[in-house]
């Protein structure tokens, strides 16, 4: 078998897994999502699902793949050994499907991200016509830049350059910070913005239970995390095992939890300024245009700050192309992994043919966009992931036994904080996830 990488030190996982964690599912996904579902009461919901739910499936996932310290096929395989080996390996396998499937439409908006970087730094250079093409929607924007966008994570997977990638992003993630909040301290100053504020602060407690809105709630906090396709237990995999996995899923959760919160402080507000000026945003309470409103009303923005905007705009949509970056090689490693440790292909074949099948995948997004694009999303996060995460659940509280501390007698002896941890997982975690896909069966 082909020598394990891994993380040198618990920080290096933390960067490496918030690094996945934050990406355009917290700024792209969790305002657009809000603005759709009521803003404060998503919001709201939003807390609530992380808390009781996602970081608990969070942590089921990357407890697995650290004890196991193998992909998450084998891993999950591992940990069914003695009840159902080829259930865990096929749950593996439909998680390799899940990162697939995100990486088909992930890869398409990152490439929104990285044109409307290059539009600014065009628009600097004077070259106003190239300019407006990379700031338009088009289909053959789409063509050129989602390619762009494969070829460059291809690049730095196949290299295995981890280490330079989690170098950038951990330099790199702090300057993002302190533009959204400079971003925040700016909009909440314009016309209009105040009722943004409000509908994103103030809860409307009257829609909290309305079951699309917990499902989105639900499927954007597991999008938001990373969890359900097998890119934390692939991390959880390379961590030295018995690590004091607890505060480390709470860090991940805290820092990734704020940066989304941070983005909707800043869009919704924008939406609202938009609005304000006379721009149309909503249809039928719902923002128009499958996610990409928020690409026309940042550059409004920007352009309202005058010259200085073009470098803002370029700034901050190159540290988003970077976020993406980030989070797609997490999901790329998944069926890298396996490809690599499973099926022994090197890891530049395995990178390239991952590559080569997101590719056709994406432009087969591109080409019936309009059909396919939001039915994968809502696919993979309403349905997929969460699924998975139930499995997560049932393997960790039921069906693994040797090996799994949550398990151990002597181990619940020296902690017994544990116990109660275990039985959170075994018994509260399944139901409340039951309850949330019964609810939206009956709706
Ligand atoms: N968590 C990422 C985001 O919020 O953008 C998306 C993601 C990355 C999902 C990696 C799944 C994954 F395996």
């Amino acid at each position: 078998m082909a020598l394990r990488d891994s993380f040198h030190s618990r920080i290096g996982f933390v960067l490496a897994a918030a690094g996945s964690a934050i990406g355009l599912g917290n700024i792209w996904g969790f305002p657009t999502n809000a603005a759709n579902n009521g803003g404060g009461a998503f919001l709201f919901v939003y807390l609530i699902v992380t808390f009781l739910l996602a970081l608990p499936a969070l942590y089921a996932e990357i407890y697995i793949g650290n004890q196991a310290q193998k992909n998450p096929v084998s891993a999950l395989g591992e940990a069914c050994q003695d009840k159902m080996p080829k259930v865990g390996r096929f749950a593996g396998k439909i998680g390799l499907v899940g990162a697939m499937m995100m990486l088909s439409f992930y890869t398409i908006v990152a490439g929104w991200m990285l044109s409307h970087a290059l539009s600014g730094i065009s628009a600097l250079a004077g070259m106003n016509e190239i300019s407006a093409w990379l700031a338009s929607d088009s289909t053959l924007r789409n063509i050129v830049f989602t390619p762009i966008f494969i070829i460059l994570g291809a690049l730095i997977i196949h290299q295995g350059v981890h280490k330079g990638i989690e170098k950038w992003s951990s330099r790199l993630m702090p300057i993002l910070l302190v533009m959204l909040i400079c971003l925040i301290g700016y909009i909440l100053q314009q016309d209009g913005a105040s009722e943004g504020l409000k509908q994103y602060l103030i809860p409307d407690f009257s829609r909290i239970t309305e079951p699309k809105l917990v499902i989105s709630a639900m499927g954007q906090a597991f999008f938001s995390l990373s969890i359900g396709v097998g890119g934390m237990m692939i991390y959880g995999s390379y961590m030295e095992k018995d690590k004091d996995l607890g505060k480390l899923v709470l860090s991940i959760g805290a820092l990734d939890t704020l940066i989304a919160f941070l983005a909707g402080l800043l869009i919704i507000p924008a939406l609202y300024v938009a609005k304000h000026a006379g721009q149309e945003v909503f249809a039928g309470g719902d923002l128009i245009g499958e996610g990409q409103l928020i690409f026309n009303i940042l550059p409004t923005l920007f352009n309202s700050m005058g010259d200085i905007g073009l470098v803002v705009s370029s700034a901050f949509f190159a540290l988003l192309s970077i976020a993406a970056l980030t989070s797609t090689i997490s999901s790329t490693e998944v069926p890298v992994s396996y490809l690599v440790e499973e099926k022994s292909l090197s890891r530049t074949k395995a990178t390239w043919l991952v590559s080569a099948i997101v590719l056709v995948a994406s432009m087969t997004l591109v080409a019936f966009f309009d059909v396919l694009f939001g039915l994968v999303i809502r696919g993979l996060t309403t349905i997929l992931q969460p699924l998975s995460c139930l499995f997560y659940f049932i393997v960790v509280g039921w069906i693994w036994q040797r090996g799994n501390k949550l398990k151990d007698h002597a181990v619940l002896n020296q902690r017994p904080w544990l116990k109660y941890w275990g039985y959170y997982l075994q018994y509260v975690c399944p139901v409340l996830l039951l309850l949330v896909f019964y609810n939206v069966a009956l709706a």
